[in-house]
């Protein structure tokens, strides 16, 4: 209780100067954030316009709806997810009219966890959340700075609150995503400076949530051990959103998705042995969802370069730049390994552990 009360400068002027006592959600004042008309990025009828009374109104002026679409366009599978944010993005706008007739409400608590294994969106749809929250008012630039412990604490006494307060500085008026946010705490260390980090942003959490939104992320079972050991931060977050991992058939469409954005395609053959890299892949140490697609992708766009840069007489077209060969997936490692539960890397006597590093 007697601990230093953290603001955050670069927070809104009118967050700070209303303030300035640390007490119960209850005692907190108007929000500024949600008072004000839409961001300028999104308002056509301009903030002289009467406020709005429908939801078209408020969809309309915040623009929202077009980043909701382009979640539900630009992200494969995600059906629970891509609810939850509509769910989210529902309560605010209703939020927005409910602060329109005076109804009073102290800003919402938006602190939200992402869990669930590595590559299965979390970053991405976090990106999307903070565009979300910029548009309906809730902060004011709607940037996301991307955060592990290393950037929040320090090696040495004294280190740790300046750099978690830099941190928090730069991500004032956007979202703080909090990547393995659980490694702030190491109970087995007893002068961990991780928890300094961690009560700094609960305070700011708490008195500065109309102006930055947390979001923890991170392996699920490590989430709930974090929680049960810090009710202070589990107590914060208003969203938990889990983020399931894709299936086979969501994998390859995410990959022809990949292809699509850069120009490529699968030619003849090429999808069916990439749905078999991925069969076998996903039984692989390491294996990380979307981004193991995106990181096999890259390596079939090496192998067609080195193809094609082999056949130095030959006038390549369009059809040969744009086309993933068959071969070009075939060649990969996978294949090479045995199937079923096996390791990618050559030369490991041991086959039944998981083994640092990529398969090719
Ligand atoms: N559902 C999806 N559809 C298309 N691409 C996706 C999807 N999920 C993730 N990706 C892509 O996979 C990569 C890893 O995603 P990311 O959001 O960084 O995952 P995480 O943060 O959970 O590790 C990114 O390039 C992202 O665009
Ligand atoms: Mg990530």
């Amino acid at each position: 209780m007697t601990a230093p009360l953290y603001r955050i400068p670069g927070a809104t002027p009118a967050a700070v100067a209303a303030a300035p006592r640390a007490n119960e959600a209850g005692g907190e004042p108007a929000p500024s954030g949600t008072s004000g008309t839409a961001p300028p990025s999104g308002a056509p009828e301009g903030g002289a316009a009467a406020p709005a009374r429908t939801v078209a109104e408020v969809l309309a002026s915040s623009q929202v709806e077009a980043v909701l679409d382009e979640l539900d366009r630009e992200l494969v599978g995600l059906a629970p997810v891509k609810q939850r944010i509509r769910d989210i993005a529902a309560l605010l706008v209703i939020d927005k009219l409910r602060l329109n007739l005076g109804l009073a409400a102290q800003s919402p608590s938006l602190h939200m966890s992402f869990t669930g294994n590595p590559g299965t969106g979390k970053t991405t749809v976090a990106m999307r959340m903070a565009q979300i929250l910029h548009r309906l008012g809730y902060v004011r630039k709607g940037h996301l700075v991307a955060v592990t412990r290393d950037d929040l604490v320090g090696q040495y006494i004294g280190h740790t609150a300046p750099k978690t307060r830099e941190v928090l500085k730069k991500a004032m008026g956007g979202v703080l995503f909090i990547d393995e946010a659980y490694y702030l705490y190491r109970p087995e260390n007893e002068r961990d400076y991780g928890q300094e980090a961690i009560e700094i942003l609960l305070q700011v959490m708490e008195n500065q949530r109309d102006d930055l939104v947390v979001i923890l992320a991170g392996y699920a079972d490590r989430m709930d051990t974090f929680f049960r050991s810090n009710p202070g931060m589990s107590s914060r977050i208003a969203h938990h959103l889990d983020f399931p991992d894709y299936t086979e058939d969501e994998l390859l469409a995410i990959a022809e998705r990949m292809l699509a954005r850069q120009n490529y395609r699968f030619g003849a053959g090429a999808r069916e042995a990439f749905a078999q890299y991925l069969a076998r892949r996903v039984t692989q140490p390491h294996f990380a969802n979307a981004r193991s697609v995106r990181n096999a992708l890259d390596r079939a766009r090496l192998r067609q370069a080195s193809r094609l840069f082999a056949e130095r007489d030959r006038a390549l077209d369009l059809d040969d730049l744009c086309t993933i060969a068959e071969a070009d997936i075939r060649a990969s490692r996978v294949f090479a390994a045995p199937a079923a539960p096996t390791t990618a890397d050559a030369g490991s006597g041991d086959r039944s552990r998981p083994i640092a590093g990529r398969p090719l």
